[in-house]
């Protein structure tokens, strides 16, 4: 068989592990890969590479992914998916691995409904995805996370300061979550549970008043006041899934330090992690589960299993239909953020 892989979205640690999973494993059983460039955009473009073991050897230890990535949508293409669907049929492809988060596994889904033959890898720092436990990329993102925090310890204890961190998690709040709980954040705010900033401000000078001289607060960028909506200034062009780039203008660390230095007369930084959270090498974690996911599509692909892809479930790698992953974010549940608001203060 011919098959094709792409990957989507914001790049995560261990996509390169998923590449070479899947080169090493089908090529020994005799089937032929290609890898798209940029993601969709080069299925749309016919820009593809040839991937060999030779190729891919070793790349599991290296961040990023190989192939590039893009946000493209087929679905904003006139003809879109009518256009990979030809480009398939020219490059004699048979079936497609999208490697993605919610938009490109989304983007695989409706190829599928269109009659293509794809196959889906769940991917995203975030974790956000429904129908897998984890992703890969996570546990890199909240590592770099706890390793921030556990320095900003230092300094802001050293200074008497407090400073809001801001992490990446634009619909749910995992990497804050668990990289707060990890580097012992004092507070931890998510986009799942709306925030009252005079309340924030209240458990800072409570804590300081008991003799803690520096706070530290991690906030997942999609976190928010309504209250301090005027303070944050959002890029205004949406990108083409339609989500806002709180990656770009004033986010809502910012827009918080500046207010909690206002009202207790702390002294108050923040910093935006930001890329650093996805960029750089995968942890072992990451490398491992990507390799298991990549392995296994292999599997669903001699299956004939199209419309599904590989997931985490409990420790077992298993085949779940894309429909189930797609459309619906996993949320942090209220149980998992009571869990972490035993510590703070
Ligand atoms: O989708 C993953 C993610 O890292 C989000 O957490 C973040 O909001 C977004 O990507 C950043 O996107 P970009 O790299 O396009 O700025």
């Amino acid at each position: 068989m011919k098959i094709g892989l792409l990957t989507g979205g914001g790049d995560a640690p261990g996509l390169n592990a998923v590449i070479r999973a899947i080169t090493v494993k089908a090529v020994k059983k005799g089937h032929e890969v290609i890898g798209f460039k940029r993601g969709w955009k080069g299925a749309l473009e016919k820009e593809f590479e040839k991937l060999t073991p030779k190729k891919v050897e070793d790349i599991h230890r290296q961040g990023g992914t190989i192939l590039g990535s893009s946000r493209t949508n087929v679905a904003k293409v006139e003809n879109g998916f009518q256009i990979v669907k030809n480009n398939f049929a020219e490059l004699g492809i048979d079936v497609l691995v999208a490697i993605g988060g919610d938009d490109t596994l989304g983007v695989a889904k409706q190829l599928h409904d269109a009659g293509g033959k794809v196959i889906g890898v769940p991917k995203t720092i975030d974790n956000d995805l429904s129908a897998t436990d984890y992703t890969f990329g996570f546990d890199t993102a909240i590592n770099r996370a706890a390793e921030a925090l556990d320095r900003l310890h230092t300094t802001a204890k050293s200074h008497h300061r407090v400073f809001v961190v801001e992490l990446m998690g634009r619909d749910a709040g995992w990497v804050a979550l668990h990289g707060g709980i990890a580097g012992g954040a004092h507070i931890i705010l998510i986009p799942e549970e709306p925030f009252n900033t005079d309340e924030v401000c209240r458990m800072i000078e409570k804590r300081h008043s008991a003799g803690h001289v520096y706070t530290i607060v991690a906030v997942a960028e999609g976190a928010m006041d309504p209250k301090l909506a005027s303070r944050v200034m959002r890029f205004e062009q949406k990108d083409e899934f339609g989500h806002v780039q709180l990656s770009k203008g004033i986010g809502v660390a910012e827009a918080l330090a500046s207010v909690i230095e206002e009202h207790t007369g702390l002294e108050t930084r923040s910093m935006v992690l930001g890329h650093l959270q996805r960029g750089g090498e995968p942890s072992a974690f990451d490398r491992v589960l990507g390799t298991r996911l990549g392995l296994k599509v292999v599997d669903l692909i001699e299956e004939g299993k199209y419309g599904y892809m590989a997931s985490l479930r409990g420790s077992e790698i298993k085949a779940v239909p894309l429909a189930d992953a797609v459309g619906a974010v996993k949320k942090v549940t209220p149980e998992r953020y009571e869990e972490a608001k035993i510590f703070f203060g």
